[in-house]
């Protein structure tokens, strides 16, 4: 009906047009974004578009809230913007405007811009549309905040005592928290009869914004003592997302009564004296308990004293070896022992005792027993050993018919294999007493009649001997092991090289002489002379192998060829009896005697090697 009195009144051109768009020419589309989520303090877009036949100039755009039971427009333009403005005397002035575009801005978003919005549009002839958007405001709420009681709670108290509240401040909307045990989330419980319950309250704030908290009650039992609580606070944001704020974990002060006791050796080896020994009572109620430490010893009791629970002796003896007793003083603790032992054994070895005692002097062929004794608490070995040479596992030691060889220092040693580091040692000194005895010796050598020659008489027997030379020169003695050896420093003189030295050595059971030859030694003799030495030096020991490769190289061919030639009957032998022999042996024979000879000319090439380098 409008339409037609339209038609009246504009171009027919312009009604054609009409006409053909006639499916909507009635209809302005408002299209809005029909929810939208904004945090609180940020922008809000509200978009704001529609569809008409006709868009004129003065096509009207408003925004519209609820306020009061009634309508208000909050906002408002026409499509050219010649006409635009915002409204006064609602919740919204100063936070509005409209974009080109006829969005709806609002900024600041406050909570209680949470509510319908409405978008209309009135475009003339074609009519009015509208649309609604919904705003929802969000706000995240601040870190749940633990108010624990850290009050020590015994368990198994009734009615179930509060343990710990949970705050959680300004959220929107509100918010909801949940308490957590170990991380597994407790249900929410409001019965006041159960064991665990929660109270909670929300407080709307004066800023629109709701602080939530939650008080947790319940009846803590032991196994809850090393339990971890703590409260989560879970909230809406935009797009449908759910965050989550954890607080702090908190654990309870449990209190409960000792319900074992235990005490035991800290060492892990087998206690001997002089160790360091560490004792632990424990018992599992808290608070800890102190505790009494006594020592029993054949009836007799003995406090000790002891901190936290560890008792500790230091540098132990056998008079510590006994029963320790621990009691745990827990005076709430129920039908159970407060008292636990533990026996202390301390190993122990005595010093071990040779009989008879310190050092010996055994004649020369006599014989001497050795005994070595030791007590100790447990199985001990005895060995007697000297140098490296064990020559007895039980205590005993029988030397017949001693030896000078058999004198020097003997140990016995005691060890308990079970107890690692307890052992015992001791020793004595053997001496051999008799007339000396000089060991004999091999001839010196001098270069050249007048050099000085160094001669080393070294003879057995106790008490030490003296010597004597003859003829004398520059002496010297020093003792080594069982031995004494005199050493004497003289010119070879032609007396010396032809009478030799005479080495005496005395003691109180008698003497015992040796005579020592001094000769020119061959080598030096041979000796021709500087510039031949200087050379055999330079050569050394290479020249002397590759004279020795090519002389024998030269002997072969010599034979083969002596060989070969007697073969051919070439060469008459030279013996009657070589030539009645086989041929096979003849060969040998003369392979024999060459080699025979080469020897020879080796070892005097090799000895006269070590003379060119003295
Ligand atoms: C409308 O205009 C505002 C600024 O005037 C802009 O922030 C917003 O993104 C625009 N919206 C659309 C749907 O174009
Ligand atoms: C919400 O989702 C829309 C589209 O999925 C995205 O453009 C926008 O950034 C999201 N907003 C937030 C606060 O995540
Ligand atoms: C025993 O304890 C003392 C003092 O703490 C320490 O000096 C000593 O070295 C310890 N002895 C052993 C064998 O651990
Ligand atoms: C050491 O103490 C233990 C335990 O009380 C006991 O059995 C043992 O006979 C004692 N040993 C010695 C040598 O006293
Ligand atoms: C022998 O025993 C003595 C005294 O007990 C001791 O001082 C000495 O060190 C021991 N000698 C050896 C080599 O064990």
């Amino acid at each position: 009906m409008e339409g037609m009195v339209v038609l009246g009144r504009t171009s027919f051109v312009y009604t054609l047009l009409l006409w053909s768009l006639k499916d909507c020419w009635c209809a302005v589309m408002v299209t809005v974004t029909p929810k939208v989520d904004a945090i609180k303090g940020e922008t809000a877009i509200l978009p704001c578009s529609f569809s008409s036949p006709v868009t004129l100039g003065n096509t009207f755009i408003e925004w519209f809230i609820e306020e009061g039971g009634s309508r208000k427009r909050v906002a408002f333009r026409t499509v050219s913007g010649a006409t635009e403005g915002i409204d006064e005397g609602n919740q919204l002035s100063g936070r509005v405007s409209m974009g080109q575009n006829n969005s709806l801005l609002i900024s600041p978003v406050r909570v209680e811009d949470e509510r319908r919005f409405h978008c209309q549009v009135t475009a003339g002839i074609s009519g009015t549309g509208e649309a609604t958007t919904k705003l929802s405001v969000f706000f995240a709420p601040e870190k749940p905040v633990l108010a624990g009681s850290s009050q020590p709670i015994p368990v198994d108290q009734t009615p179930s005592p509060q343990v710990g509240q949970c705050t959680s401040r300004n959220g929107f909307p509100a918010p909801r928290l949940i308490w957590y045990k170990n991380s597994n989330p407790l249900p929410e419980v409001k019965d006041h009869n159960e064991p665990t319950y929660m109270v909670s309250s929300v407080v709307k704030e004066a800023s629109g914004l709701f602080t939530v908290s939650s008080t947790l009650y319940l009846r803590p039992k032991k196994k809850d003592k090393n339990a971890k609580f703590r409260c989560t606070v879970e909230y809406s944001m935009p797009n449908d997302t759910i965050d989550q704020q954890n607080s702090e974990s908190f654990t309870l002060n449990l209190l409960y009564p000792t319900e074992e006791v235990t005490f035991s050796l800290m060492n892990s080896v087998p206690v001997k004296e002089g160790d360091n020994v560490t004792m632990k009572c424990v018992a599992d109620g808290n608070p800890e308990p102190t505790y009494d430490f006594t020592f029993i010893n054949k009836g007799k009791e003995t406090p000790k004293h002891a901190t936290d629970g560890m008792l500790t002796l230091h540098s132990v003896t056998r008079a510590d070896n006994g029963t320790y007793r621990c009691e745990a003083l827990d005076f709430d603790a129920k039908d159970i022992e407060l008292t636990k032992e533990l026996k202390l054994i301390v190993h122990y070895l005595d010093p071990v005792k040779i009989t008879p005692a310190g050092s010996h002097v055994v004649p020369l062929g006599e014989s001497i027993q050795l005994e070595c004794k030791t007590k100790g608490s447990d199985v001990h070995t005895l060995e007697w050993k000297k140098g490296t040479a064990t020559l007895s596992n039980s205590g005993m030691l029988m030397i017949n018919s001693a030896s000078y060889a058999d004198a020097g220092l003997y140990i016995c040693e005691s060890s308990v294999f079970t107890v690692p580091g307890l052992y015992a040692r001791g020793n004595v000194t053997l001496r051999v007493s008799g007339k000396p005895e000089i060991a004999p010796a091999p001839e010196a050598k001098v270069h050249n009649m007048g050099d000085t020659v160094t001669l080393s008489c070294s003879a057995y027997g106790y008490p030490d001997p003296q010597f004597s030379w003859t003829p004398s020169g520059k002496q010297a003695v020093m003792v080594q092991e069982n031995k004494v050896i005199s050493t004497l420093t003289l010119e070879a003189t032609e007396t010396v090289l032809n009478g030799g030295v005479t080495c005496e050595a005395t003691n109180e059971h008698g003497k015992d002489t040796q005579q020592f030859m001094v000769v020119i030694s061959k080598e030096s003799s041979t000796d021709n002379g500087g510039a031949g030495r200087a050379d055999k030096q330079q050569g050394g020991a290479a020249g002397v192998v590759v004279a020795v490769v090519v002389c024998v190289l030269l002997l072969l061919l010599l034979v083969t060829l002596l060989y070969c030639l007697q073969k051919n009957g070439k060469l008459p032998c030279g013996k009657e009896d070589k030539k009645e022999v086989a041929s096979g042996d003849i060969k040998n024979d003369i392979v024999v005697e060459m080699k025979s000879e080469k020897a020879k000319e080796d070892t005097e090439l090799l000895s006269k090697h070590p003379a060119t380098e003295q």
